[in-house]
């Protein structure tokens, strides 16, 4: 058996949580392999809205072991708080959130370090989350983090407290000012923790997957993020700090290579983007704005506008190319319903086609668009066959098909799991 990866292809908010609840009754594991809660993976169930940050979307299928994978950084007050708010709902998670004993931890310190040096930066700010997850990833590669699994170790207040003073002569050297409750944030910080590995002891995650999969249950990691904001491969440095192509999920679950099956890219029917950095589809104009009311295209976890754009076919390209996807969900078709004419970049001024080497810098990028018929969906009503789409819609599928050279499974037509049309199966 392998394992089956989720991710977005474009810079976040692309609609994994939904993605991944609809496709969970079809797996036993959900894992997430990068990360941290600098994302917000929102679901709609029965007319509720839920945000989860760090809990792997399948949590609402109760038969679903949900693996928080050691690529993933976590925070013990906001993990704990997610898992008290579901709980709250009625939620009996039993042993179905697994932590992987070498996941890293954010520390207050982590958080006051992001914040200050977003504001060193000034003009040229990344427009992080400033929930600590570059600072965490920082002092993790600096072997200075500390692991999940850590805290039983006979050094790790020594780790911790020396963690703590080096963050407080990085406020110092910032000239970012301290706060008075710093050691309190610091003790809650542990209880938290201490809340946690009691309830969630930690587990070895790889073993626990690489078993599963032996014994041939179905696995399905789920990434975070976007692959435009891949530390490596995105618009450098406007991007987060982990890798979030396929790769991932084998240094971020303890996979190997070999134990990757199909590769779902997922991303909306046009473009968004919160945080700074280039953005070559940008809508400016009313278009823009239609676009981000219709959408709702509000951040998940900090509550910022998006920016909206038309969807780039040569931004596509690259993130399906480099994760080597074989499974394409189109999301949020029905925000563009009613739109009279929709655009896709299909290259970029100076590319003979989307399937070029890709810029490493695209603020010079200027898109050459097409122009497809827009497409009207009826309210409430429930597709169930791809024959029942306008077809303005099926064409526009089609065309990104054949561009992509990848078959569409699924489009995604609401925010509610029953808004789902399973195109291929
Ligand atoms: P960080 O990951 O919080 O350091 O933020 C770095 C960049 O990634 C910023 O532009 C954020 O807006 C963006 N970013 C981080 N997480 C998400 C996400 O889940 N969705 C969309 N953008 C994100």
């Amino acid at each position: 058996m392998k394992a089956d990866v989720l991710l977005g292809l474009q810079w976040g908010d692309e609609g994994k949580g939904k993605a991944v609840d609809v496709l969970a009754p079809d797996y036993t594991w959900i894992a997430r392999f990068q990360g941290g809660p600098n994302a917000g993976h929102t679901l709609w169930l029965d007319g509720q809205k839920i945000v989860l940050h760090t809990i792997p979307s399948g949590v609402f299928r109760k038969d679903c072991q949900n693996l928080i994978g050691n690529g993933v950084v976590l925070h013990p007050p906001s993990l704990l708080a997610e898992i008290r708010a579901l709980q709250e709902k009625g939620m009996d998670l039993g042993q179905r959130i697994l932590i992987s004993d070498k996941a890293h931890l954010i520390t207050p310190g982590h958080r006051l370090m992001d914040q200050a040096q977003e504001a060193a930066k000034g003009d040229q700010k990344i427009g992080s989350t400033l929930r600590g997850i570059g600072p965490a990833y920082t002092d993790k590669y600096a072997r200075h983090g500390l692991r999940y699994g850590d805290l039983a170790g006979p050094d790790a207040m020594t780790r911790l407290q020396s963690s703590m003073n080096t963050h407080r002569q990085g406020l110092v050297a910032l000239g970012y000012p301290e706060p008075d409750d710093l050691d309190a944030q610091m003790e809650a910080w542990m209880e938290s923790l201490q809340t946690l590995l009691q309830e969630f002891p930690p587990v070895d995650g790889s073993w626990l997957l690489n078993q599963a999969l032996d014994q041939g249950q179905k696995v399905l990691a789920e990434g975070a993020q976007g692959s435009m904001l891949d530390v490596e491969y995105g618009a450098y440095p406007f991007v987060t700090s982990s890798h979030t192509t396929a790769a991932a999920a084998c240094t971020g679950l303890g996979l190997a290579p070999s134990r990757i099956g199909d590769v779902y890219g997922l991303f909306k029917a046009y473009c968004t983007r919160v945080g700074s950095g280039p953005f070559p589809t940008e809508l400016h104009d009313e278009q823009g704005e239609t676009l981000r009311r219709a959408g709702h295209e509000f951040g998940a976890t900090t509550g910022r506008p998006r920016r909206c754009g038309w969807l780039d076919l040569p931004a596509l390209h690259y993130a399906a190319r480099l994760s080597g996807v074989n499974k394409l969900i189109v999301t949020k078709a029905d925000v563009l319903s009613g739109f009279g004419e929709v655009k896709v970049a299909v290259r970029y001024e100076g590319m003979s086609s989307h399937r070029d080497s890709y810029p490493n810098q695209q603020d010079a990028c200027v898109p050459v668009y097409r122009s497809f018929e827009g497409w009207s969906l009826t309210p409430g009503k429930n597709y169930q066959r791809l024959e029942e789409l306008p077809a303005t819609l099926r064409a526009y599928l089609t065309f990104l098909e054949e561009s992509l050279d990848c078959p569409v499974h699924w489009v995604s037509l609401g925010p509610d799991r029953h808004s789902t049309l399973q195109t291929r199966h």
